[in-house]
Protein backbone atom coordinates (compact mmCIF):
# COMPACT_ATOMS: atom_id res chain seq x y z
CA UNK A 1 0.00 0.00 0.00
CA UNK A 2 1.28 3.40 -0.70
CA UNK A 3 2.31 5.25 2.31
CA UNK A 4 4.08 8.74 2.56
CA UNK A 5 7.05 7.99 3.93
CA UNK A 6 7.40 9.81 7.98
CA UNK A 7 4.25 11.61 7.43
CA UNK A 8 4.11 14.30 9.70
CA UNK A 9 1.45 13.09 12.45
CA UNK A 10 -2.24 14.35 11.93
CA UNK A 11 -3.72 17.49 13.47
CA UNK A 12 -5.15 17.25 16.77
CA UNK A 13 -8.58 18.72 17.51
CA UNK A 14 -7.12 21.54 18.84
CA UNK A 15 -5.17 21.99 15.53
CA UNK A 16 -8.23 21.24 13.55
CA UNK A 17 -10.83 23.73 15.29
CA UNK A 18 -8.31 26.36 14.99
CA UNK A 19 -8.34 25.73 11.25
CA UNK A 20 -11.99 25.45 11.06
CA UNK A 21 -12.88 28.48 12.73
CA UNK A 22 -10.30 31.04 11.06
CA UNK A 23 -11.24 29.54 7.65
CA UNK A 24 -14.89 30.11 8.07
CA UNK A 25 -13.82 33.49 9.75
CA UNK A 26 -12.09 34.40 6.57
CA UNK A 27 -14.55 33.17 4.33
CA UNK A 28 -17.82 34.89 5.86
CA UNK A 29 -15.39 38.58 5.08
CA UNK A 30 -13.83 37.43 2.25
CA UNK A 31 -15.68 34.75 0.43
CA UNK A 32 -17.02 35.36 -3.34
CA UNK A 33 -20.66 35.89 -3.84
CA UNK A 34 -21.33 33.44 -6.57
CA UNK A 35 -23.89 32.01 -8.17
CA UNK A 36 -23.32 28.62 -7.86
CA UNK A 37 -23.43 29.13 -4.12
CA UNK A 38 -26.70 30.05 -3.70
CA UNK A 39 -28.48 27.38 -4.65
CA UNK A 40 -29.40 23.45 -3.65
CA UNK A 41 -30.18 22.37 -6.69
CA UNK A 42 -27.87 19.26 -6.95
CA UNK A 43 -28.17 19.79 -11.38
CA UNK A 44 -27.26 23.06 -10.79
CA UNK A 45 -23.95 22.09 -8.61
CA UNK A 46 -23.17 19.17 -10.82
CA UNK A 47 -23.00 21.76 -13.78
CA UNK A 48 -20.90 24.23 -11.83
CA UNK A 49 -18.25 21.91 -10.88
CA UNK A 50 -18.17 19.95 -14.25
CA UNK A 51 -17.29 23.77 -15.12
CA UNK A 52 -15.26 24.59 -13.25
CA UNK A 53 -13.02 21.57 -13.48
CA UNK A 54 -10.55 22.83 -16.06
CA UNK A 55 -11.93 26.41 -16.59
CA UNK A 56 -11.53 30.10 -14.35
CA UNK A 57 -14.74 31.23 -12.76
CA UNK A 58 -14.99 34.44 -14.66
CA UNK A 59 -15.22 32.38 -17.93
CA UNK A 60 -18.14 30.10 -16.35
CA UNK A 61 -19.92 32.31 -15.11
CA UNK A 62 -21.75 33.31 -18.27
CA UNK A 63 -21.72 30.10 -19.82
CA UNK A 64 -23.24 28.18 -16.46
CA UNK A 65 -26.31 31.19 -17.06
CA UNK A 66 -26.66 30.13 -20.42
CA UNK A 67 -26.42 26.43 -19.84
CA UNK A 68 -28.91 26.44 -17.36
CA UNK A 69 -31.58 28.68 -19.02
CA UNK A 70 -30.86 26.18 -21.85
CA UNK A 71 -30.91 23.25 -20.25
CA UNK A 72 -33.06 24.36 -16.96
CA UNK A 73 -33.56 20.22 -16.42
CA UNK A 74 -31.70 16.84 -16.42
CA UNK A 75 -34.64 16.18 -18.50
CA UNK A 76 -33.92 18.99 -21.27
CA UNK A 77 -30.37 18.20 -21.20
CA UNK A 78 -31.22 14.77 -21.69
CA UNK A 79 -33.37 15.56 -24.65
CA UNK A 80 -30.98 17.95 -26.35
CA UNK A 81 -29.35 16.68 -29.22
CA UNK A 82 -25.85 16.15 -28.74
CA UNK A 83 -24.12 18.37 -31.22
CA UNK A 84 -26.36 21.30 -29.45
CA UNK A 85 -24.98 20.75 -25.91
CA UNK A 86 -21.53 20.28 -27.25
CA UNK A 87 -21.68 23.66 -29.39
CA UNK A 88 -23.85 25.77 -26.17
CA UNK A 89 -20.44 24.34 -24.42
CA UNK A 90 -18.29 26.19 -26.85
CA UNK A 91 -15.62 27.66 -25.89
CA UNK A 92 -15.25 26.20 -22.51
CA UNK A 93 -12.88 23.85 -24.32
CA UNK A 94 -12.36 19.83 -22.98
CA UNK A 95 -15.71 18.77 -25.45
CA UNK A 96 -15.73 15.30 -23.26
CA UNK A 97 -17.25 17.48 -20.37
CA UNK A 98 -21.04 18.41 -21.87
CA UNK A 99 -20.74 14.87 -23.03
CA UNK A 100 -20.70 13.58 -20.08
CA UNK A 101 -23.03 15.72 -18.28
CA UNK A 102 -25.07 14.54 -20.97
CA UNK A 103 -24.61 10.76 -20.14
CA UNK A 104 -25.43 11.65 -17.14
CA UNK A 105 -28.57 13.57 -17.28
CA UNK A 106 -29.83 10.63 -19.42
CA UNK A 107 -28.54 7.74 -16.97
CA UNK A 108 -30.84 9.74 -14.21
CA UNK A 109 -33.85 9.82 -16.18
CA UNK A 110 -33.77 6.21 -17.20
CA UNK A 111 -32.41 4.93 -13.64
CA UNK A 112 -33.37 8.11 -11.24
CA UNK A 113 -36.51 9.39 -11.89
CA UNK A 114 -35.05 12.44 -13.48
CA UNK A 115 -33.23 13.01 -9.90
CA UNK A 116 -29.37 13.11 -9.29
CA UNK A 117 -29.33 10.07 -6.43
CA UNK A 118 -28.21 11.62 -3.23
CA UNK A 119 -25.68 9.23 -1.95
CA UNK A 120 -22.15 8.97 -3.08
CA UNK A 121 -21.61 5.18 -3.75
CA UNK A 122 -24.53 5.51 -6.45
CA UNK A 123 -23.21 9.41 -7.52
CA UNK A 124 -19.92 7.74 -7.74
CA UNK A 125 -21.03 4.81 -10.27
CA UNK A 126 -22.05 7.60 -12.74
CA UNK A 127 -19.35 7.50 -15.66
CA UNK A 128 -17.94 11.03 -15.61
CA UNK A 129 -18.29 11.83 -11.76
CA UNK A 130 -15.16 11.39 -9.77
CA UNK A 131 -14.21 11.22 -6.10
CA UNK A 132 -14.06 15.35 -6.48
CA UNK A 133 -17.54 15.62 -7.90
CA UNK A 134 -19.12 12.99 -5.77
CA UNK A 135 -17.84 15.38 -2.50
CA UNK A 136 -18.59 18.67 -3.96
CA UNK A 137 -22.28 17.01 -5.13
CA UNK A 138 -23.31 15.71 -2.06
CA UNK A 139 -21.61 18.40 0.46
CA UNK A 140 -22.77 21.44 -1.81
CA UNK A 141 -26.23 20.01 -2.61
CA UNK A 142 -27.37 17.39 0.01
CA UNK A 143 -25.30 19.12 2.82
CA UNK A 144 -23.37 15.53 3.38
CA UNK A 145 -20.51 16.09 5.62
CA UNK A 146 -18.34 14.97 2.49
CA UNK A 147 -14.49 16.11 1.88
CA UNK A 148 -13.37 17.35 -1.54
CA UNK A 149 -10.45 17.75 -3.31
CA UNK A 150 -9.32 19.38 -5.96
CA UNK A 151 -5.83 21.44 -6.60
CA UNK A 152 -6.26 24.62 -4.69
CA UNK A 153 -7.78 22.35 -1.58
CA UNK A 154 -4.80 20.13 -1.86
CA UNK A 155 -2.50 22.60 -2.37
CA UNK A 156 -3.82 24.37 0.89
CA UNK A 157 -3.63 21.41 3.05
CA UNK A 158 -0.58 20.36 2.21
CA UNK A 159 1.25 23.72 2.96
CA UNK A 160 -0.74 23.92 5.95
CA UNK A 161 -0.42 20.83 7.36
CA UNK A 162 2.52 18.76 5.80
CA UNK A 163 4.68 21.01 3.78
CA UNK A 164 7.41 18.60 2.81
CA UNK A 165 7.24 15.94 0.40
CA UNK A 166 5.85 15.55 -3.15
CA UNK A 167 2.59 17.11 -3.41
CA UNK A 168 1.14 14.78 -6.58
CA UNK A 169 2.51 11.42 -5.53
CA UNK A 170 -0.64 8.95 -5.13
CA UNK A 171 0.36 8.62 -1.69
CA UNK A 172 0.31 12.36 -0.82
CA UNK A 173 -2.75 12.53 -2.66
CA UNK A 174 -4.42 9.90 0.08
CA UNK A 175 -3.03 11.70 2.78
CA UNK A 176 -4.79 14.75 1.43
CA UNK A 177 -7.51 12.98 1.21
CA UNK A 178 -7.36 11.56 4.72
CA UNK A 179 -7.25 15.25 5.83
CA UNK A 180 -9.41 16.98 3.58
CA UNK A 181 -11.66 14.24 6.02
CA UNK A 182 -10.54 15.18 9.03
CA UNK A 183 -10.99 18.68 8.64
CA UNK A 184 -14.70 18.91 7.87
CA UNK A 185 -16.51 20.01 10.76
CA UNK A 186 -20.33 18.82 11.62
CA UNK A 187 -21.68 22.03 11.07
CA UNK A 188 -21.65 24.23 7.82
CA UNK A 189 -19.96 21.78 5.40
CA UNK A 190 -21.42 23.98 2.87
CA UNK A 191 -19.43 27.35 3.93
CA UNK A 192 -16.36 24.90 5.24
CA UNK A 193 -16.03 23.52 1.51
CA UNK A 194 -16.41 26.28 -0.72
CA UNK A 195 -14.06 28.49 1.73
CA UNK A 196 -11.12 26.20 1.15
CA UNK A 197 -11.65 26.45 -2.67
CA UNK A 198 -11.80 30.11 -2.27
CA UNK A 199 -9.09 30.71 0.10
CA UNK A 200 -6.89 28.37 -2.66
CA UNK A 201 -8.11 30.52 -5.59
CA UNK A 202 -7.12 34.06 -3.79
CA UNK A 203 -4.93 33.99 -0.87
CA UNK A 204 -2.92 30.16 -1.11
CA UNK A 205 -2.33 30.97 -4.61
CA UNK A 206 0.24 28.32 -6.72
CA UNK A 207 2.04 30.98 -7.80
CA UNK A 208 2.42 34.37 -5.34
CA UNK A 209 0.84 33.11 -2.46
CA UNK A 210 -0.19 36.13 -0.18
CA UNK A 211 1.44 35.07 2.72
CA UNK A 212 2.01 38.15 4.61
CA UNK A 213 -1.33 38.80 5.24
CA UNK A 214 -2.35 35.57 5.44
CA UNK A 215 -4.70 34.20 8.41
CA UNK A 216 -2.75 31.19 8.59
CA UNK A 217 0.48 31.76 8.97
CA UNK A 218 0.93 31.38 12.27
CA UNK A 219 -0.21 27.97 11.85
CA UNK A 220 1.37 27.24 8.95
CA UNK A 221 3.65 24.21 8.35
CA UNK A 222 4.79 25.88 4.97
CA UNK A 223 5.04 29.63 6.39
CA UNK A 224 8.68 30.78 6.44
CA UNK A 225 9.37 29.09 3.57
CA UNK A 226 6.81 29.59 0.97
CA UNK A 227 6.78 33.36 2.34
CA UNK A 228 10.84 33.35 1.91
CA UNK A 229 10.63 32.79 -1.48
CA UNK A 230 8.25 35.51 -2.90
N1 LIG B 1 -13.70 25.52 -8.34
C1 LIG B 1 -14.29 24.32 -8.26
N2 LIG B 1 -15.45 24.39 -7.58
C2 LIG B 1 -15.59 25.69 -7.22
C3 LIG B 1 -16.60 26.42 -6.51
N3 LIG B 1 -17.68 25.80 -6.06
N4 LIG B 1 -16.41 27.75 -6.33
C4 LIG B 1 -15.31 28.35 -6.82
N5 LIG B 1 -14.36 27.74 -7.50
C5 LIG B 1 -14.49 26.41 -7.70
Amino acid sequence: MATVKNPSPLPLPARRQWFRRRLLDWYRKNGRDLPWRNTRDPYHILVSEVMLQQTQVDRVLPKYHEWLGRYPSLEALAEASEADVVGTWYPLGYNSRPRRLQAIARESMEKYGGELPGDEETLLSFKGIGAYTAGAVMSFAFGKRAAILDTNVARVLFRIFVGKGELKSHAMVKRLWELSRLMLPHRHVFDFNQALMDFGATVCTARAPRCPTCVMKRGCTSYSFVAKRR
